[in-house]
């Protein structure tokens, strides 16, 4: 396995908390996920740990991915991004619950056991349960020869490098990465145009640059943390592909500032959680420029006209029109490929929030990086 040695290195930013590292490191880690398995000529990938042949991939009818915590929250996110590109229905249910239903388990389903550490107890467990039903099972696992590494069928390493912080960003990004990468190639021996499949190629290229210049923005992503950081509850809210973002944004903002963040469809805004929003109690919002961003705007208009503080993670393309709220940007990629882009800005809110708030950004209380127990 050829990992980059730069992963192991922090010389840099050395004395700064794990996790702000971590999240610099992400145009390193993403391109090395990357590395050596796009194809710009037959606009595909090439995923050799999969030991599956175009065959193989083609028979399958349905795609369950399973993970726990922020691994499910981007578990969705690869849900969505199969469903869009190979058109395959796709779901991801957290691996915690999956096998305590005692779970039909289908032969051309194809199983994907999503995980950083490789450990978690959950998930290496539904793994268990779905090879003995006779299942197939690929991993998406950053730490290499880990239980769950070794208990599946096959799978794409992540090569994000050694995550420390509890709370995790680059492996995050990674997996998105992956699932980008499987998602191409299942639509590519299926109906995904070459032509498709070439400009995803072109915008997984682009993706570590991008996330860089998210990074320079850092000064202005601080400053909109430190009011947040006030505030005892929020909701953040996204919709379709933005709504698993918003999950995770807000998973984030809970693990490291012990704040209560609530993440919500923004379309059911109005079916119950309306009723808390007030001055005290700020949404962070997730409004891409796709098919979704007038329906977006017109519900903040609902949080706005009850005097809620409005954070909106968007792309510069967007008009708020006279909605006040502050506005964090981040550049455009494929509609496919930019949750990723939107999920970087929310670490660095909940980092900056738990720095403002003096806590310990690594160690958050009463979690452990890795679940190895039930
Ligand atoms: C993420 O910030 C969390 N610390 C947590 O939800 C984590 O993603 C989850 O426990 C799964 O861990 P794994 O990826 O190592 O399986």
């Amino acid at each position: 396995v050829d990992i980059d040695p730069s992963a192991f290195e922090h010389g840099d930013v050395s004395g700064e908390p794990r996790m702000y590292t971590e999240i610099l490191e992400q145009p390193a880690s993403v391109e090395r996920t990357l590395r050596g398995r796009l194809d710009e000529r037959f606009g595909t990938a090439h995923l050799g740990g999969l030991d599956m042949d175009a065959r193989d991939l083609r028979a399958f009818r349905r795609v369950k991915i399973l993970g726990c915590g922020s691994a499910y929250y981007v578990g969705q996110m690869g849900a969505s991004m199969i469903e869009e590109l190979a058109r395959v229905p796709a779901d991801a249910e957290p691996a915690s619950e999956f096998r305590y239903r005692n779970p039909i388990i289908e032969p051309d389903t194809l199983y994907v056991a999503v995980s950083q550490s490789g450990e978690t107890v959950d998930t290496l467990l539904a793994v268990e349960e779905i090879r003995r039903k006779g299942g197939r099972v690929i991993g998406l696992v950053n730490v290499v020869g880990s239980a769950i590494a070794r208990a599946c069928d096959g799978g794409i390493y992540l090569h994000a490098g050694p995550e420390i912080a509890v709370a995790s960003t680059k492996a995050l990004t990674t997996m998105f990465v992956g699932f980008s990468l499987l998602a191409l190639q299942l639509g590519r021996v299926r109906d995904l145009s070459v032509a498709d499949g070439r400009r995803l190629v072109n915008g997984l290229q682009r993706l570590p640059a991008q996330i860089e210049e998210i990074l320079k923005t850092e000064d202005h992503i601080a400053d909109i943390a430190r009011d947040l950081a006030d505030a005892e509850s929020m909701f953040f809210v996204g919709r379709v592909r933005g709504y698993p973002v918003a999950r995770e944004g807000a998973q984030k903002l809970k693990e490291i500032t012990y704040r209560h963040a609530e993440a919500y469809p923004t379309s059911e805004l109005k079916h119950g959680p309306l009723a808390l929003i007030s001055p005290k109690v700020p949404t962070v919002a997730i409004v891409p420029a796709d098919e979704l961003t007038d329906r977006n705007v017109a519900a903040l208009h609902e949080i706005d006209a009850r005097g809620g503080p409005l954070v909106i993670v968007t792309h510069p393309e967007v008009d708020l029109g006279d909605l006040h709220a502050r506005r964090i940007d981040v550049p455009r990629n494929e509609t496919e490929l930019d949750p990723v882009l939107l999920t970087v800005p929310l670490q660095l809110l909940a980092y900056h929030a738990s720095v403002h708030l003096g806590l310990d950004v690594d160690k958050p209380r009463n979690l452990a990086k890795s679940v190895t127990v039930e």
